[in-house]
C-alpha cells in the first residue's frame, strides 16, 4: 500500500486544470448500458473508481476501452446482470447499474453496498423508485434482486429523511427513460452531476424536462442511442485546490472549471477571509491574511457540499477563533477530525457537528486516510503543517483525485509517494 509524504510549510502558487468530475463520469458510464451501441465518453478522470466501474461494466459483458481521458463502452453484448459484492463494497456507485439493467433487460442483481466509513448510507430510495416503476424487488443473500417485464411510468417521491438523493435520482432517471409512459420524479436532487446526467440521457434520445429543479418529468421512449458524452469539471477537486492555495498562504487558480457549480464553496472561502476571483471558467483563491472563523452547514445542492466539509475543516483549524461545522447530509462524516487532531488541530465533536478552535500552526505526524474526502483534508493539513506528514492508506485519495501529488507538486508543494 502506498503512502504520501508531504513536507509542509511551502506556499502554493500557480494554475491547475480541473479534471472531469468523478461523480458525473460514473453515472455516465452506466448510461452507456441503456443503448445497444458504443458510447464514447470524454474528459473522464483517471481514477480508481473509474477503473472499478470499467471492471464492473466488463463483468456485465461490455467491452471497455480507455485511452487518455476517453472511455469507450460497447454495450452490445451484455450477458450478465449482476454487480458482485466485491466491486460494490469498494465503490457504492456500482448501484448505478441497477436502473439501466432493469430498464433495458428487465432484470438486475446488485449486491447491497453495506457499511461505509462516512456513516450510514441506506439505499431505500433507489429501491422505492424501482418499485414505483413497477419492478418486483427482493433482498436475498445480500443482493437486491429486481425484475420487471417493462417498467411503467409513475409518480415517484424521492425525498428521504435527509433531503434529496443524488444517487437515487440518477438511478431512477436512467430507468424512467425506457419506461412505458410518463414518470414524474418529485424531490429530485439538483446537483450539477444530476443535471449533467439528464443532459447525457437527452443526448441519447431521452425526453426529460425539469433538470435542475425538484421535479423531473420523463416521457419514456422505446430505445436510446449510443453517442458522444463529455464530462463536466470536478467542482470538488477544484474546491480542494482552492483550499490548498488558501491554507498554504499562497494563490492558486483553477482553470477549466465551472464557477457556477461552486458558489457555496466560494462563498464559504470569502467568509473565511480568502480572496476569491471568479472568471468565466476560472477561479483564483488568494490568502489575504488571517483565516476568519465561520459557521457552516452542509446540505443538498445548492447548499454547501458535504464533499467539501473535511477540506474546509482543515482550513478552519487555522482560523483565528472558533468555527462550527454541521454536516446535515452525513452526520457521522467526521473521521478526519481524529487525524487532524494528531496534526495539532483543536476540534471537539458533538453528534453531526464539529467545533473547530483555530490554532496558530499545525505540526506534521503520521496519519491515516479513512475515506476519499478525509484524505484530501489530511493532504491540505499536511501542506500547512511544520515537518513531514505521512499519510497512510492513500488508496482512498486515488479513488477520487487524479494525480494529486503531481498537481500539488506543480504548484510548489513538496509531496511524494512511497510504498508502505
Ligand atoms: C453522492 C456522491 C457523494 C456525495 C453525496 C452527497 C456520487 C458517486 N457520490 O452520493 O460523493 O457525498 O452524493 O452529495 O455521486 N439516502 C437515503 N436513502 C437512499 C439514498 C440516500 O436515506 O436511498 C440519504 C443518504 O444517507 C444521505 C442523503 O440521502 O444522508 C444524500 O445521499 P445521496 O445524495 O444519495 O448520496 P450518494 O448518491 O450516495
Amino acid at each position: 500500500m502506498d503512502k504520501l509524504l508531504i513536507e509542509g510549510g511551502r506556499e502554493l502558487h500557480g494554475v491547475i486544470r480541473a479534471s472531469g468530475a468523478k461523480n458525473a463520469a460514473l453515472p455516465a458510464m452506466t448510461a452507456a448500458l441503456l443503448a445497444d451501441g458504443i458510447t464514447t465518453i470524454q474528459n473522464v478522470p483517471r481514477l480508481r473508481d473509474i477503473q472499478a466501474m470499467g471492471d464492473l461494466l466488463e463483468i456485465l459483458g461490455c467491452a471497455v476501452e480507455t485511452e487518455d481521458d476517453v472511455v469507450r463502452v460497447d454495450a452490445r453484448h451484455i450477458h450478465s446482470f449482476e454487480a458482485p459484492y466485491d466491486l460494490v463494497r469498494k465503490m457504492r456507485a456500482s448501484i448505478y447499474v441497477l436502473g439501466p439493467l432493469l430498464a433495458r433487460f428487465g432484470q438486475a442483481r446488485v449486491s447491497l453496498p453495506g457499511g461505509c466509513a462516512i456513516g450510514d448510507r441506506p439505499i431505500d430510495l433507489h429501491i422505492r423508485g424501482m418499485q414505483a416503476l413497477g419492478a418486483e424487488v427482493e433482498l436475498e443473500h445480500g443482493f437486491i434482486l429486481a425484475r420487471a417485464n417493462r417498467l411503467q411510468g409513475a409518480e415517484i417521491d424521492l425525498v428521504g429523511s435527509r433531503g434529496s438523493s443524488v444517487g437515487a435520482t440518477v438511478n431512477v432517471l436512467s430507468a424512467a427513460c425506457l419506461a412505458e409512459g410518463v414518470t414524474r420524479i418529485l424531490g429530485a436532487a439538483r446537483e450539477p452531476e444530476v443535471v449533467e446526467h439528464a443532459r447525457i440521457l437527452q443526448g441519447m434520445g431521452a425526453k426529460i424536462e425539469g433538470a435542475g429543479t425538484r421535479t423531473l418529468l420523463v416521457e419514456g421512449v422505446d430505445r436510446l442511442e449510443a453517442g458522444h458524452i463529455s464530462i463536466i469539471p470536478d467542482r470538488i477537486e477544484a474546491g480542494t485546490f482552492l483550499v490548498a492555495g488558501a491554507i498554504t498562504e499562497g494563490c492558486v487558480s483553477v482553470t477549466d472549471c465551472c464557477p457556477d457549480h461552486m458558489e457555496a464553496t466560494i462563498e464559504a472561502l470569502v467568509r473565511a477571509n480568502v480572496q476569491v476571483e471568479v472568471e468565466a471558467t476560472q477561479v483564483t483563491a488568494r490568502r489575504l491574511g488571517e483565516i476568519r472563523p465561520i459557521e457552516l452547514v452542509t446540505g443538498p445542492y445548492p447548499e454547501f457540499p458535504t464533499d467539501m466539509q473535511a477540506q474546509i475543516t482543515a482550513l478552519l483549524s487555522l482560523a483565528r477563533g472558533v468555527s462550527r461545522l454541521t454536516d446535515n447530509v452525513y452526520p457521522d462524516r467526521f473521521i478526519h477530525v481524529r487525524e487532524l487532531i494528531r496534526l495539532g488541530a483543536r476540534i471537539t465533536r458533538v453528534p453531526g457537528q464539529a467545533e473547530i478552535i483555530g490554532v496558530d500552526r499545525l505540526s506534521a505526524a503520521p496519519v491515516m486516510a479513512s475515506d476519499l474526502r478525509a484524505s484530501a483534508a489530511l493532504v491540505l493539513a499536511g501542506l500547512a503543517a511544520n515537518g513531514v506528514t505521512e499519510i497512510l492508506r492513500v488508496y482512498h485519495i486515488d479513488r477520487g483525485y487524479e494525480r494529486i501529488e503531481q498537481k500539488m507538486a506543480s504548484l510548489g508543494a513538496r509531496i511524494w509517494r512511497e510504498g508502505e
